[in-house]
């Protein structure tokens, strides 16, 4: 015989696809009626005109039409009240502070600023490819895209959407190959630039950290913008516990610059986790041997100078560029690339690093 108790059971199984929890703990469930082999559910939905509201009531439909005993099932979609909005919101952020629980001293979240002195030596690049990586391998990761106004991070990894707000202060992250993305860009659109001094950006920051539901994170990424301003500050005092991964290009004369975040955050009491070495060498498709387009030396002159280890030099390639500009990055592939299979070991080098 079909009962409640059974139905409530089968829809634990059916989970919200942007909040990634059951739909019965979001309170989802406003009533079960069961009339026989007749089976009627009717749900609240977080927002009216949900996109996602017809992979739920698929997912509700097939989970219920597999329950024996059930032959018919009728699913109506209603949108929550705000008295229900708001037991969802203390669901998904209990007891919600002022500050993030990602700032928290006993947070287990891992924070990595990926940084730079220098503008364009693949800081975006290296932190959407380590995501990923660290996402195959398991890890629970997260990108804030903490370029607020040099934003790139959106295109890079594919994940083109807006994100919901469900609240004053709360909003759910993107996510794009299995990894939680928060940008300035999908609020603002590709084409509009943010036009903001210092106090406006340190705001922002603060709300990617504390109004995103992010969850039970291993990795939180943050794409910072080139040099030690602003906002670099700010992201540094906001995560005291953040460490700090380096990215520079292998010219000697750029490890002085790349050496200079590193400082900053040494100034900060933070801790320089390594440096990437981007663009390190190009494989000709002819010769096969590696050629030193940028020159030699700068990762290593700057992990020396920092007395952190070289984690990784990645090399230079279409495939990366390509790959970054069509939201596919190339860590996707893993071993099937020789750039893939280097983002891999990085993220295995970040993940033995911090033990
Ligand atoms: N290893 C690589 N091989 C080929 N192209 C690369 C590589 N790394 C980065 N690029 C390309 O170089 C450009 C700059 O990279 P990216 O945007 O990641 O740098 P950035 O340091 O984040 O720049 P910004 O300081 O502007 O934020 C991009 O077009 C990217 O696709
Ligand atoms: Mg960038």
């Amino acid at each position: 015989m079909v009962t409640e108790a059974g139905v409530r059971e089968a829809l634990r199984e059916v989970m919200d696809p942007e909040i990634h929890q059951n739909i019965v703990d979001l309170n989802m469930v406003r009533s079960i009626q069961i009339d026989g082999a007749n089976v009627a559910v009717e749900l609240a939905l977080t927002v009216a005109g949900c996109p996602m509201q017809s992979q739920i009531r698929t997912s509700v439909e097939e989970k219920l039409r597999s329950l024996t005993g059930v032959e018919a099932v009728s699913v109506k979609l209603g949108v929550m009240s705000d008295e229900e909005k708001k037991t969802l919101l203390e669901h998904l952020h209990p007891a919600k502070e002022a500050k993030s629980p990602i700032m928290d001293a006993e947070s287990k979240t891992r924070v990595i600023m990926v940084s730079s002195g220098k503008g364009g030596v693949g800081k975006s690049t290296v932190t959407v490819n380590l995501a990923v990586a660290l996402a195959r391998q398991g890890k629970k990761v997260g990108i804030l895209d903490a370029d607020i106004y040099g934003f790139s991070i959106p295109r890079m990894i594919g994940a083109m959407g807006q994100p919901t707000a469900l609240g004053e202060n709360t909003i759910l992250p993107l996510e794009a190959h299995g990894v939680k993305i928060i940008s300035m860009g999908s609020f603002a659109g590709e084409d509009t630039p943010v036009i903001w001094r210092g106090p406006m950006l340190m705001k922002a920051l603060e709300q990617f950290l504390t109004d995103v539901v992010w969850g039970e994170l291993d990795y939180l990424l943050l794409d910072s913008p080139p040099g030690t301003g602003d906002i670099a500050i700010s992201a540094m005092q906001m995560l005291p516990k953040a460490r700090v991964l380096i990215v520079t290009t292998p010219q000697a004369s750029a490890y002085k610059v790349a050496a200079r975040v590193g400082l900053m955050a040494k100034k900060m009491n933070l801790t320089v986790l390594g440096v990437v070495e981007n663009m390190a060498y190009f494989i000709c498709d002819n010769c096969s041997k590696p050629h030193y387009i940028f020159g030699q030396g700068g990762g290593e002159e700057t992990a020396h100078s920092l007395n952190v280890r070289l984690l990784a030099q990645i090399p230079l390639g279409a495939e990366v560029r390509e790959r970054g500009d069509s939201g596919e990055p190339v860590a996707l592939h893993g071993a099937d690339s020789p750039a893939g299979q280097v983002f891999s070991q990085l993220a295995q080098e970040v993940d033995k690093e911090w033990q």
